[in-house]
């Protein structure tokens, strides 16, 4: 039997419901694969603001960094905050930092099942299997100076996009490498007509690719990309952009799979432990407090995330599988949270949700080894 040691932070809103959903089922496959998940949580977000004073404790990053992985839930409150002062998202990015997890992995797939529960023309969604990598510890989200100030002209406000060449060059090996294991195309992302960040962003992949000639290196300028990915998604293969690009073009891709409660991430970086690459899993949505404490959130992006946990960190794939088919045997039974109900779906709460996931991994893994 093998000991796994997790870090849960469940933080804000709905990320606490989602979070408790993907720990289940984690404690499930657990027992049925013979492994122990440790767990531990803390208080990330305004929840920590509010009992510790900070969003992000040394105690919490101490406990991160310690664990063989995190799974995180989500930060934020309810209204963006405009003054000064601790923020909740200070806790994500602060992890992201001060744990280099540069290289964040959004996979968008289409489950047969939810194209009903689209926007899009079921032909429009054939072959979609796309998976962006966003560049997570760089550009406008960290550059300084960034603030709100008062000057002889009136109040001005400033944010400063910032990239290295060697962030740019990790990024895109990285999904260099990755597209080595699927179709082999890779779409770098940028605004080169624009920003002198996305002109060295252009050049530094171009070299990067040179390392990699049986991969298809394309550029396309993110105005184009958001529209490419309506038209005609099922191109893609693996892209690669900075940070808030990608933050934008993956809520966009979320509605492909029919939801944002739908979308799960990695967030890599060079670091290994006995089991595997370091990371920290997360649903790419936030804390959504219009539905929070209402049992209406998907936990099914939260619970595809702790998949990718056990396939990235833990170095268990077969486990990871496990759960990806018993979300897909769900939904194709109808079971939808609100997010994704049709007229002829049952409509359940999270921990219903949670509980119809159990019941599949129950009923349809092969013996434990
Ligand atoms: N990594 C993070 O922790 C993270 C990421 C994004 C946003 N945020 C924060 O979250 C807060 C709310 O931001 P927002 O409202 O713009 O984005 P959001 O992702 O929280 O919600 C956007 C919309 O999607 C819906 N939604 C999100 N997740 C869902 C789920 N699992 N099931 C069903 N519906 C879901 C929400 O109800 C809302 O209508 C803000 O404070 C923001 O800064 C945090």
């Amino acid at each position: 039997m093998t000991h796994y040691h997790l870090a849960v932070l469940g933080g804000d809103g709905i990320g606490p419901e989602v979070t408790n959903e993907a720990v289940r089922v984690l404690q499930a496959i657990g027992a049925r694969y013979g492994h122990t998940f440790a767990t531990q949580t803390a208080l990330v977000g305004q929840a920590a603001i509010d009992q510790e004073g900070t969003a992000l404790s040394d105690a919490t990053l101490a406990l991160c960094a310690q664990s063989d992985a995190i799974l995180f839930g989500a930060v934020g409150g309810a209204t963006a905050q405009l003054t000064g002062g601790a923020k909740p998202e200070d806790a994500i990015l602060g992890l992201r930092k001060a744990l280099e997890l540069f290289a964040n992995l959004r996979p968008v797939t289409v489950m047969p099942a939810l194209i009903d529960a689209t926007a899009f023309k079921p032909e429009r969604l054939h072959g979609v299997d796309l998976v962006v990598v966003r560049e997570l510890t760089g550009g406008l989200y960290f550059g300084r100076p960034s603030e709100i100030r008062a000057e002889a002209e009136g109040t001005v406000a400033i944010d400063t996009m910032l990239y290295t060449e060697a962030e740019i060059e990790r990024v895109v090996r990285f999904a260099c490498t990755l597209a080595r294991q699927r179709r082999r195309k890779v779409t770098s992302v940028d605004k080169a007509n624009v920003l002198s960040c996305s002109r060295l962003w252009r050049q530094v992949a171009e070299r990067v690719a040179q390392e990699f000639p049986d991969v298809a290196l394309h550029h396309m300028l993110v105005d184009s990309c958001a529209m490419a990915l309506i038209r005609q998604p099922a191109d893609f293969d693996v892209i690669v952009t900075e940070n808030m690009f990608g933050d934008i073009l993956t809520d966009e891709a979320s509605m492909l799979a029919g939801s944002l409660g739908l979308l799960p991430s990695a967030s890599l970086g060079t670091r290994t432990t006995a089991h595997g690459r370091f990371g920290l899993y997360e649903p790419i949505h936030g804390s959504a407090p219009d539905i929070a404490g209402l049992g209406q959130a998907n936990p099914l992006a939260a619970i595809l995330s702790a998949a990718l946990l056990l396939r990235h960190s833990l170095g268990l794939p077969d486990e990871a599988t496990a759960i990806e088919a018993a979300v897909a045997a769900t939904v194709a039974e109808g079971v939808r949270t609100p997010d994704i109900a049709t007229p002829t779906s049952t409509v359940v709460t999270t921990h219903a949700m949670g509980d119809a996931v159990l019941a599949r991994i129950a009923d349809s893994l092969p013996s434990p080894r």
